[in-house]
């Protein structure tokens, strides 16, 4: 691709906690970028630094409704749709046409604009697996009828559509499989493991482990994560291609981590397991490093350290802000200091636009 200007990406879901920092990483590689957002469960703050720059903009948009966009665009990165299973039993029926409805206009709106596009799937096309560790070959073992199903049923279906917009339309498709992701900017509130790990910690209480502890998971930090999108994208594959960490650890353990980072007394708990919780779940990269020269390279104390100082200070504790060291013993309960309410916005509105369009375009092709 031979250009004098900007190379145009598109991030829908570009509030959200990865979306966010893609939009950081696409700057900060020169791109303009836009980001298209319904803020069902993302966040103006997670953005709030953009506003205002030439090369950004943000419109408020739901993608199950229509795409509205200045072209040219050359890359369409489509993260839209609630990660969190609080989320996604909270809102099914978004879940279900986000992943339906909105991926076919994020699809169309890559065939109508020449562009790559990438679809953010997920681990959870796997289900709760029987081939360990995943590999993108692995057809999965997902139950199509439980309550998880409007996200995983979603995510296989918007994996179909853009393949067969892929060999049928000739659209440009990567399809990128994303496994837990963590780091600043996920919402505290927002059900996963980590974020209730951590804000547990901090104010003392018992850690929730639901079920035993041993089933495992694989967590990789965010700016690992945001890399690799962005290799694909730029990559000539169309994948499926398996996006995460591979150091596997049991919840339990991970739990203990947390608890001796934020220097906490906190206990575990023991609840009952959510149904088709999976047992295990570890990507198997061996694509990603083939194809992209991938690998994560941020390692857990690492990572989980920036996400506890980012924790601290969105709650609100004292010495969130010691460069030194993560938030030791400070228990106090105090008043969060929230930069922002969770504004889950479940009802479709009209389109309006926040921050300014470079005047220069800097998207011609
Ligand atoms: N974070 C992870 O561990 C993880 C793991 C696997 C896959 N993924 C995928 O990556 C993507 C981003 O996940 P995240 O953790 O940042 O979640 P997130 O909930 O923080 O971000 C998703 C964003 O999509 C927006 N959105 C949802 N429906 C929309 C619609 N109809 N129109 C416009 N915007 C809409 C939300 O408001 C939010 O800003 C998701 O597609 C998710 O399925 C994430």
């Amino acid at each position: 691709m031979s250009r004098d200007i900007k190379p145009h990406s598109v991030v829908l879901g570009g509030a959200g906690f990865v979306g966010s920092h893609l939009c950081d990483l696409l700057l900060s590689e020169g791109h303009q970028v836009s980001c298209l957002d319904n803020l069902a469960t993302g966040r103006e703050v997670n953005i709030r630094h953009l506003l205002g720059r030439p090369d950004f903009n943000f419109s408020v948009q739901d993608i199950r409704d229509s795409i509205d966009l200045e072209g040219p665009v050359d890359f369409i990165y489509h993260l839209a749709s609630p990660a969190s299973p609080k989320h996604y039993l909270e809102m099914p029926f978004l879940t279900l046409e986000t992943g339906s409805k909105g991926t076919q206009n994020a699809l169309d709106a890559a065939r109508r604009f020449e562009a790559r596009y990438l679809l953010a799937s997920t681990s959870e096309v796997y289900g709760d697996p029987e081939v360990h560790p995943q590999v993108e070959t692995y057809w999965g073992h997902v139950n199509s009828i439980g309550p998880r199903s409007v996200y995983d049923e979603a995510k296989r279906y918007a994996e179909a559509v853009s393949m067969a917009y892929q060999r049928e339309r000739n659209t440009d498709v990567v399809l990128v499989r994303i496994f837990n992701t963590y780091g600043p900017r996920m919402r505290p509130d927002d059900g996963r493991a980590l974020p209730a790990f951590i804000s547990q910690a901090l104010a003392g209480d018992p850690l929730t482990i639901h079920g035993d502890g041993k089933q495992t998971r694989s967590f990789c930090y965010v700016a690992d994560l945001v890399r690799g999108l962005y290799a694909a994208a730029n990559s000539r594959s169309c994948g499926p291609i398996n996006l995460g960490n591979p150091s596997e650890v049991s919840i339990a353990d991970f739990a203990r981590e947390v608890i001796a980072l934020t220097g906490s007394a906190s206990t575990l708990t023991f609840h009952p397991r959510p149904e088709d919780d999976p047992t295990v779940r570890k990507p198997d990269i061996a694509r990603a490093r083939d194809l992209l020269a991938w690998e994560p390279k941020v390692n857990r104390e690492e990572g989980l350290k920036l996400t506890i100082q980012y924790f601290a200070e969105e709650l609100g504790y004292e010495g969130a802000r010691d460069p030194q060291t993560a938030p030791k013993r400070v228990h106090t309960r105090a008043p969060a200091a929230r930069r922002d309410r969770p504004a889950a916005e479940r009802q479709r509105g009209p389109k309006t636009f926040v921050g300014k369009r470079n005047p220069d375009g800097g998207v011609a092709r």
